[in-house]
């Protein structure tokens, strides 16, 4: 082939084509492409800084913690301001607020009618319940709503991704009753940090970034006809609260606590003594389309 410039190269890249393909993928990847030359040349990018990049990536995805890397970059919340941007424009208003997902649901977690111990019986610290409605933007109940609710372990480790943690410890799915109400015992978690000497470290300690996260529970939220609601409370009080390493904290997200005495009705969750309790009602949307009821995450959906 003959010698290239820059520009010549960027062209070629960006035109080749024997086939249809797709519209889309061509011009998102003709736009990417564009601006990693343009950033290599302004930056005067070296062969080793490139190659250490590249390299760096075929770590990050065999750890599997991309999503790692695009919640501390701004990527998830940023779909979540999108989100609500669109649902403005569209006069969608009210209901609770989404919360980024983050990278560490697992599907599949053992089902329960009205509640259940996250906790399995193992108490750790303060004795936790957290109970409430699941409600239309009326206030209506809405029956027999499935939620999911995730949360860290005391070091801060979440099940089926940090070592010697149970299959599905502190993961739950709660069927709500038929008066929409759900509740659940465990424990306040701690706030999260990502993993030390892992790909996701490096790029951060690089950054001369920190990797925590405030305390948080995570929820998704399911009910027939309703838009499926995926979001996080956060625990008051934390260090992190306003400088989550993930952007997620969010107002109307941010529970009370309240500490006191059990009054009775806690038995079957095993809580007679001091407890702290928050209440919480998870209010949902109506679905403008079958794709936005389907129980579905972020990798679900795409996979589908
Ligand atoms: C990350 C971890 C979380 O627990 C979370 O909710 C969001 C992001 C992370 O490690 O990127
Ligand atoms: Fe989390």
């Amino acid at each position: 082939m003959s010698e290239l410039s820059q520009d010549q190269l960027l062209n070629l890249v960006n035109s080749k084509q024997i086939a249809p393909g797709s519209d889309r993928v061509r011009a998102l990847t003709q736009r990417i492409v564009s601006d990693l030359f343009h950033t290599i040349d302004e930056m005067d990018v070296t062969p080793d800084e490139f190659w250490a990049a590249v390299d760096w990536l075929g770590r990050l995805g065999s750890s599997g913690q991309l999503g790692l890397i695009t919640a501390g970059l701004g990527f998830d919340r940023l779909l979540d301001i999108r989100s609500d941007e669109a649902d403005a424009r569209a006069g969608r208003a009210g209901g609770t607020p989404r919360a980024i997902e983050g990278p560490l649901f697992v599907a599949g977690a053992p089902l329960s009618q009205a509640e259940v111990r996250l906790d399995e019986g193992e108490p750790q610290g303060e004795v936790f319940v957290m109970e409430g409605r699941v409600l239309d933007l009326d206030g209506r109940p809405l029956p027999h709503a499935l939620i999911d609710v995730w949360h860290a372990n005391v070091q801060g480790g979440y099940s089926h991704f940090f070592p010697g943690m149970k299959p599905y410890e502190l993961r739950r799915r709660i069927e709500a009753d038929d008066q929409g109400r759900y509740r659940f015992r465990s424990y306040v978690p701690p706030g999260y940090s990502i993993p030390p000497n892992s790909p996701t470290s490096e790029l951060f300690d690089a950054l001369g970034r920190h990797g925590h996260r405030p305390a948080h529970i995570h929820f998704l939220v399911v009910a027939p006809g309703m838009r499926t609601l995926t979001t996080q409370v956060n625990l008051p009080g934390d260090t992190y609260l306003d400088d989550d390493f993930a952007f997620a904290t969010r107002d109307g997200l941010i529970v009370e606590l309240e500490r006191g005495v059990a009054p009775a009705g806690y038995e079957s969750l095993g809580v007679n003594a001091p407890f702290v309790r928050t209440r919480f009602d998870f209010v949902l949307q109506p679905a403008v389309s079958e794709g936005e009821s389907l129980p579905l995450t972020r990798m679900e959906r795409v996979r589908a």
